[in-house]
């Protein structure tokens, strides 16, 4: 497929090349982080499990990554998600800097802002009413706080850990997380230990367990563990270890400190507080000092991750969108390898996967291109999850892997890493099996608080009773066309895998399937549709029509040809086309994302050149407000974004080239070249043949 070119010679490098420039400071970590975008802004490592930020508390207002640029503190923790909607998940393993006596330390105590947070790659900065500034940086598994308290203030200077803390949401939905309960100690040394228990957030999860283990680098003056009990709000000082039982409500413990400095330490596991001890003690050891976990982090995303993309363009602008959408797509998934907690395996664990159903479309395909091992490692993650837990995951976090929105779109994703040749130890028998499972085997109905759902959303395919009985999906299940052409391009995925593997029949029935969106083709349709509400998931019939692209060339005939698919994609552009302002195309639907690259499969490249350079222009800009809609999750509208500044053109490998597409082969399976010469007036350059509608016959 062929892409539009916003920066000029830009180019991939090898891994670990480091440039003598300091690309980090071209990230601006709090784009996207307002107008909906939901971008988390804290300190991080790439695909790191903790996350550390701000968590701030506005009654009306979600806060999905914890940042809000309004609110009042309720806490500084180390886990987050990264750009999702539906509602906010963790805003566990907290602390919080209070100066005073605190006389209720569970009574969701906040702290006003003093001025806005500040922060760069791998480091965050915040200030409270009390005075205090809060510095946050993290490793991989464990986080630093340095406190520095208002100097020669006679103020008692506290540190609250509230195991209850998590976001809480305000959406009405019932997908508001809830604390359940854990337990807390405190050692002689003044270290901490212990759990806290939550459930439900964007993904209905059930209880899950984090595990955790703090350490202070000052020595406190008193430490304190405090639980609220039963009906009666009052708070009990108690001994220094609390466990939860039926009658416990919440646990807490605060130390208090005479120094106007306290660095503290703390890791996570989903395993045990042990193996929490273990990951900061190895991560962040005692007498680490704030400033080199900064440094540290700041060089691993410059190496790992901002160096894989060099342009030689100046402009801040472009420079700025660049890096800070390559910093972004690697906030997610985290790699948890080591910390599934339901079964025992040396294989890769990645989860936080928000979502496949946005991911399949642009995301996972470049992570392939920047990461080939992390890459690697994600997909057999997947297959260990299939083997373990018994269905691939469409949106995994808290080691539960609901919930889904349109088809099982890892089928899509394990496609695409068998055809673009991810290789290494990912088992394609096992993947191939997971995928059948996907097909055939109806999931069980685990009821879903929000949209009244009539089919099962937490794994697998919940209409599939209709996709394999009448070869479509009646308006019985929620989201029957959504979902109906989504199971086509799914049942697409399998037939390639099954004719991979020599698996002939296999491969037959999954291609025949493939045209099953064809039977949802109604050729008197005249109006736009419905929108959110059935049979439409987030889109309406304009562009649920244009999705099965593996049988593009049928698409084609369907619609009258080439002329009127080209006055059709026209239309999706044209401005109070919907009968309102804007246009029907709209970048923050990730169903959309590939309608402007279809001019190509009509012969017209230029007029895809055209409409993606629009959009990328004047929909995404740099700032908080920077993103159109949500991030989803891991970048998927960064990566959407990243694709055309990138820019995939002509000739290759320095051969004159007239197909407006390319294969993963042509220039990615052994490194090639492309040159992208960009004139001034658009030109038809592509005479070659089509780009391919397999299931087209
Ligand atoms: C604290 O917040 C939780 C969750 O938002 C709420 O259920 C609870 O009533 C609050 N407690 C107090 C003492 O305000
Ligand atoms: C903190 O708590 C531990 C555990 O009970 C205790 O041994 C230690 O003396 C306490 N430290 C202070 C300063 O009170
Ligand atoms: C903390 O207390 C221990 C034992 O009393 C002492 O050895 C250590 O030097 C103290 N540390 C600091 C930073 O004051
Ligand atoms: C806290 O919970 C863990 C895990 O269930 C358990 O091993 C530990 O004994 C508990 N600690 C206390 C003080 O109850
Ligand atoms: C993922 O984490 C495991 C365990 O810490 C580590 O061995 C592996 O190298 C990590 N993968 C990447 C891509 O960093
Ligand atoms: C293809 O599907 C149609 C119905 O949708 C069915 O009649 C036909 O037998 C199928 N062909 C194969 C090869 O499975
Ligand atoms: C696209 O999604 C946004 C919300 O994310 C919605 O406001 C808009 O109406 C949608 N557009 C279409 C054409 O469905």
């Amino acid at each position: 497929m062929l892409f539009s070119n916003m920066l000029t010679g830009l180019a991939f490098l090898a891994a670990g090349t480091t440039l003598a420039t300091d690309l980090a400071q071209h990230v601006d970590v709090l784009k996207g982080t307002q107008n909906g975008g939901n971008d988390f802004p804290g300190a991080a490592r790439p695909f790191g499990m903790v996350k550390s930020g701000p968590d701030l508390l506005l009654p009306g207002t979600d806060a999905y990554a914890g940042y809000l640029s309004d609110g009042e503190f309720s806490g500084f923790s180390l886990m987050h998600e990264q750009g999702t909607g539906g509602a906010p998940k963790y805003g566990t393993v907290s602390q919080l800097p209070l100066m005073c006596h605190v006389d209720d330390p569970l009574s969701n105590i906040t702290v006003p802002r003093a001025k806005t947070d500040s922060d760069s790659v791998g480091y965050y900065q915040a200030h409270t009413a009390e005075g205090v500034e809060v510095e946050l940086s993290a490793s991989t598994r464990a986080g630093i706080y340095r406190y520095t308290f208002p100097q020669g203030s006679d103020e008692v200077k506290n540190v609250l850990v509230d195991i209850s803390h998590v976001l809480p949401s305000s959406r009405g939905q019932e997908l508001g997380q809830r604390y359940e309960g854990g337990n807390l100690s405190v050692f002689a040394d003044g270290h901490y230990e212990g759990h806290g228990i939550c459930n439900n957030g964007r993904n209905e999860a059930p209880n899950w367990a984090i595990f955790f283990c703090g350490y202070f680098e000052s020595n406190a003056t008193s430490n304190k563990t405090f639980v609220a009990v039963g009906a009666d709000p009052s708070v009990e000082q108690t001994d220094r270890s609390v466990t939860l039982n039926a009658e416990t409500k919440r646990i807490g413990a605060h130390s208090t400190f005479n120094t106007e400095e306290v660095l503290s330490r703390v890791g996570i596991s989903w395993i045990s507080s042990e193996q929490a001890c273990r990951k900061v003690n190895k991560e962040i050891p005692q007498g680490t000092t704030f400033a080199a976990v900064v440094d540290e982090a700041k060089a691993e995303w410059s190496d790992k991750v901002l160096s894989k993309i060099k342009t030689t363009s100046t402009n801040e602008k472009s420079l700025s969108l660049l890096y800070t959408s390559l910093d972004f797509m690697h906030l997610i998934p985290t790699n948890s390898t080591g910390e599934n907690p339901g079964w025992h395996s040396a294989g890769p664990y990645y989860q936080d996967i928000f979502t496949f159903c946005d991911l399949f479309r642009c995301r996972t395909a470049l992570m392939q291109v920047l990461q080939p091992a992390a890459y690697e490692e994600q997909i057999r993650s997947l297959v260990d999850i299939w083997r373990h837990d018994g269905y691939l995951p469409d949106a995994r976090s808290s080691n539960y892997n609901g919930r889904t929105q349109g088809g099982s779109n890892a089928d899509n994703i394990l496609a695409d890493a068998y055809v673009n040749g991810v290789r290494g130890a990912v088992n394609y028998e096992g993947a191939y099996q997971a995928m059948v499972k996907d097909a055939e085997v109806v999931p069980s109905n685990i009821p879903s608080t929000i949209w009244h759902q009539t089919r099962p959303t937490h794994q697998g395919r919940g209409a599939l009773p209709d996709w394999l009985e009448l070869g479509y999906i009646t308006p019985k299940f929620s989201w029957a066309i959504s979902g109906a052409v989504e199971f086509a391009a799914n049942d697409f995925g399998l037939f390639e895998v099954a004719a991979g593997l020599g698996k002939e029949p296999d491969a037959a029935k999954y291609l025949n399937r493939s045209r099953n969106w064809r039977n949802h083709w109604n050729p008197k349709q005249s109006s736009l549709g419905g929108y959110w509400g059935d049979p439409y998931y987030e889109a309406n019939s304009w562009v649920y029509s244009w999705a099965d692209v593996h049988d593009m060339k049928y698409i084609v005939t369907l619609m009258g040809g080439s002329e009127t698919v080209v006055r059709r994609l026209d239309t999706m552009f044209t401005e109070g086309a919907k009968g309102s302002s804007g246009t029907i195309f709209d970048a923050a639907n990730k169903s959309m994302f590939n309608i402007p690259y279809l001019y190509n499969y009509v012969g017209h490249p230029e007029l895809s050149v055209r409409q993606s350079r629009q959009v990328a222009k004047h929909t995404f800009s740099t700032g908080p407000k920077g993103l159109p809609g949500n991030s989803d999750a891991a970048g998927a509208m960064q990566t959407w974004l990243l694709w055309n500044m990138i820019g995939l053109g002509v000739p290759v490998n320095g051969k004159v080239w007239t197909k407006s597409w390319l294969t993963w082969e042509d220039v990615f399976a052994e490194g090639g070249l492309f040159e992208f010469r960009l004139g001034a007036q658009p030109i038809q350059w592509a005479t070659g043949e089509l780009p391919p509608s397999p299931a087209s016959e």
